[in-house]
């Protein structure tokens, strides 16, 4: 039985890739989730597998060396998949020193700690040991020209403080990769969306704000593209990197499906339209003049599109799901947890919200 140890599961992707692992493999693999719960953790998310007898949560800050060194003398961890991070852009045009310690510090502490459990004593790894580092598609910074794709191979150019940071930590993967011959592989995707995004990204948070008849923010002139893939086809995406990837080398994942900000604004208000029952009171709500041009993000990437070959052509990954049923599914997913949704706006996150969008 093979024991993962996950980093940032209560969070968006690593909660995902925790439904999805179970989903797959059941109880022949065994999950120690490693999250500090910071705003953006949620043991909400975990609430189905909570009970199962194969996993196990273990409230700890990546960048604490000695919590995280006591997980790995005390479990034979088979697998590391590194999520934890700070990974809103926003927040780190407003706070870059948090991004600076979890995403490079942390990253540091997870290396480290996972390089002396495994290290033989002639610098060799124990067989079959892996790490994998989850990381993104803004370290190769904006496309300005449509038809230009990002490459594995695409030169690393990232441009606000949250992409400058996970770059570094991209950075120290290769150089503990180069310099000792640690067992990882790295991954750069796209834009996720789906259940459990906390409502601070564009999809969930235009879905929140529709709903309420609130203001849909669109910074600059809503034309800036990202590429959006479904939460899943990433997590299924993660697991084939890691069991059939080759060691060592960086895969691309990516949705296929490039679409300016303002696209997505409006698909997102004629699904709503189209979702809502007529005798539903929030369809009277939900309508195009919530669309509120504001202030730009400072340092706004224009463009971003990856060319997912590299892992289609070695390892048979693509992206499945269309993006009209992606959001479908992820507005249903909202309809049915509207509780989750009241629970994660109050407190700390409203505070933030506030400052942000100055309310
Ligand atoms: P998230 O913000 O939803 O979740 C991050 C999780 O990490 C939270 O549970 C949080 O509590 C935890 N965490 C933060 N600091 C920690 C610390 N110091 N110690 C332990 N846990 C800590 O993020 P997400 O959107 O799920 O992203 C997960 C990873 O995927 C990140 O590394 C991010 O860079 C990467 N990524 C995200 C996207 C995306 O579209 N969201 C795309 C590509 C890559
Ligand atoms: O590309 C992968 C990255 O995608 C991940 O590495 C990040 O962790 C993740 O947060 C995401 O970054 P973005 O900055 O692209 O996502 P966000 O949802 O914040 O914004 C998407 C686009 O929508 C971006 O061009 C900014 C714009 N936007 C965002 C918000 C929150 C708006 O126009 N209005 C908004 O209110």
């Amino acid at each position: 039985m093979r024991t993962y140890l996950v980093t940032g599961g209560a969070g968006f992707i690593g909660s995902n890739y925790i439904h999805y692992m179970f989903k797959k493999y059941d109880n022949e693999i065994r999950i120690i989730n490693v999250d500090a719960l910071t705003y953006a953790g949620n043991l909400e998310n975990l609430r189905d597998v909570e009970k199962r007898d194969n996993y196990t949560f273990i409230r700890a800050d990546i960048c604490d060396k000695e919590a995280i060194g006591k997980i790995f003398a005390e479990n034979d961890i088979d697998r590391v998949v590194h999520f934890a991070a700070e990974s809103h852009v926003d927040r780190s045009i407003r706070e870059p020193e948090v991004f600076v310690k979890t995403n490079v510090l942390g990253t540091a502490v997870m290396l480290n700690c996972a390089k002396a459990a495994w290290e033989k004593p002639n610098g060799s790894f124990q067989e079959g040991k892996k790490f994998l580092h989850v990381s993104t598609d803004e370290v190769y910074g904006s496309l300005e020209n449509e038809g230009e794709y990002f490459y594995e191979t695409t030169p690393y150019a990232p441009h606000s403080p949250y992409s400058a940071s996970k770059a570094s930590s991209d950075m120290l993967v290769r150089a503990y990769m180069d310099t000792y011959k640690f067992p990882a592989n790295i991954t750069n995707c796209s834009n996720n969306y789906g259940p459990f995004q906390f409502p601070e990204k564009l999809i969930p948070l235009i879905i929140n704000n529709a709903l309420q008849g609130k203001k849909l923010p669109v910074y600059g002139d809503g034309k800036n593209v990202r590429d959006w893939l479904y939460v899943e086809d990433h997590a299924k995406a993660i697991d084939m990197v890691q069991e059939q990837g080759r060691l060592f080398e960086t895969y691309n994942i990516g949705g296929h499906n490039e679409k300016q900000n303002i696209e997505i604004i409006n698909i997102i208000i004629e699904t709503l339209q189209e979702m809502l029952a007529d005798d539903d009171p929030r369809k009277a709500l939900v309508n195009k003049d919530l669309i509120t041009y504001v202030e730009d993000r400072k340092g706004h990437d224009r463009r971003y599109a990856i060319a997912p070959d590299k892992i289609k052509a070695e390892i048979g990954w693509e992206p499945e799901t269309m993006f009209k049923e992606g959001i479908r599914r992820t507005i249903a997913w909202f309809f049915e947890h509207e509780e989750w949704m009241k629970n994660v706006t109050s407190g700390s996150y409203q505070e933030y919200y506030n400052k942000m969008y100055n309310v």
